[in-house]
């Protein structure tokens, strides 16, 4: 392609070529350098609980069925037919033993393999290779119920691969009784770029007051006191191996930083007062101190989520300038129900297909995509110098640590890990080019 992609993203991951956000070459080898090779986020093990139960996804643009075989083992595979190619199961979810195709009735199992072929016997010379012809699967482990698939055999575990994302993740998805997600995902389509969404929650507060700055006049409550007046706000960035990353804005025994309105406010922060001290016990003071945080944060490559305002997303590339949104709600799965629909509320209200955030979003994202297709203007440069120089270590946080969070360094670190990943051969290189610091 004569591309060098060395030559996209500046070594600090200050600088980037637009065309990363806009070239087909460059996005058709993100689907096999990055979205082939990550760990991408599945579904939870909340929405497929019993044996037979199944979802289809995708895995970059590679159409998926995500399956609990009766053993309960979770199963992710390919979800097209080795025949001649057609869609084993079109449904979202459902419960089902086999996965019949539709235009021949070829028959794959809960794990993908190839089981039946009707009237094989009769019509073929010999016996089709079930090995060859069964589904090809992709490896799934899972971080506390939350399930994700690689297609990578020599990728590291999902555990190497969140690293001290892992850790904070935990914050919320190891507090007593876990989390969970609400699904089905609502879904939608907006022209954009992926990583400008991924980027835009991996870090961006500085957005929030500007953009969000109507909206979160209308919505009120303590996200004003956060966002509302376009001050800095006091809290971390944190920027995490492997190119995850996330901003953390605490509250304190007062004030709790969050989007919810009304009853399920009160519902929400009395929930997080009450949990403090088993937080506390369980996982210690620095993540007690963020537990009832407002956070925003991205991991590598396109999954993001916002504490909070509690919901959950993958950003599934759909071409270099369109993305399609899938979003549930992130819930404590010890909280009450009536506080699990508040929740579920919000996230409509605000990060739905017609959420008033989403919209202030969407707009500029698809701004910044669609510039683009100006010959001129894609061949200048963008800019994530923001707080450059400032990341440094802390005694109570893993990871490299930013204050305050009106910060790019996570971005930078986002981008260190796509422009590592795009250069490399193999997952071995990638991990030696991460370890000398890139
Ligand atoms: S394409 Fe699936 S059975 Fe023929
Ligand atoms: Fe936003």
């Amino acid at each position: 392609m004569g591309i060098n992609t060395n030559d996209l993203v500046r070594e600090d991951g200050g600088v980037q070529d637009r065309r990363i956000y806009w070239d087909e070459d460059i996005y058709q080898m993100e689907l096999e350098k990055i979205f082939a090779r990550s760990w991408l986020f599945l579904t939870h093990d909340s929405l497929i609980p019993n044996p037979g139960d199944f979802t289809t996804t995708y895995m970059g643009q590679d159409r998926v069925v995500v399956s609990r075989g009766q053993d309960g083992k979770v199963s992710a595979f390919i979800n097209s037919c080795s025949h001649r190619g057609n869609m084993v199961c079109r449904a979202d979810s459902g419960n089902a033993k086999n996965f019949v195709c539709s235009y021949h009735g070829w028959t794959f199992g809960g794990d993908g393999g190839l089981t039946n072929i009707p009237l094989e016997d009769e019509i073929y010379s010999k016996p089709v290779d079930r090995k060859i012809f069964s589904l090809r699967q992709a490896r799934v482990e899972s971080h506390r119920g939350f399930l994700f698939g690689n297609f990578d055999e020599n990728a590291p575990s999902l555990k190497d691969y969140l690293g001290d994302m892992a850790w904070y993740f935990d914050t919320f998805m190891d507090a007593p009784g876990g989390s969970e997600l609400l699904g089905p995902p609502m879904k939608m389509r907006i022209k954009s770029n992926w990583k400008f969404f991924v980027e835009n929650f991996i870090g961006d507060f500085y957005h929030a007051g500007w953009t969000h700055a109507a909206a979160v006049k209308v919505i009120g409550g303590p996200l004003t006191a956060v966002l509302g007046n376009q001050a800095v706000p006091e809290g971390f960035q944190f920027a995490a191996h492997n190119g995850h990353g996330f901003n953390a804005a605490p509250g304190n025994d007062e004030v709790f930083p969050h989007i919810h309105q009304g009853e399920t406010a009160r519902m929400y922060e009395e929930w997080l007062r009450s949990r403090k001290p088993a937080i506390t016990e369980r996982l210690g003071e620095a993540r007690a101190r963020i537990y009832n945080a407002i956070w925003d944060g991205s991991m590598f490559p396109n999954t993001s989520f916002l504490r909070g305002i509690d919901t959950w997303k993958v950003w599934q590339p759909r071409g270099p300038h369109e993305v399609e949104v899938w979003t549930w709600t992130l819930v404590e799965k010890d909280m009450p129900d009536e506080l699990k629909e508040g929740i579920r509320h919000t996230n409509e209200k605000t990060f739905g297909p017609a959420g008033i955030l989403e919209g202030d979003d969407g707009e500029n994202m698809e701004g910044n995509t669609g510039v683009n297709e100006g010959f001129v203007t894609r061949q200048q440069v963008l800019n994530t110098e923001m707080g450059l120089g400032s990341e440094t270590t802390n005694d109570d946080y893993p990871s490299l640590v930013s204050e305050p969070p009106d910060n790019e360094a996570a971005h930078r670190n986002f981008l260190r890990m796509w422009r590592a990943m795009m250069a490399a051969k193999d997952w071995d290189e990638v991990m030696a080019s991460r370890s000398k610091g890139a």
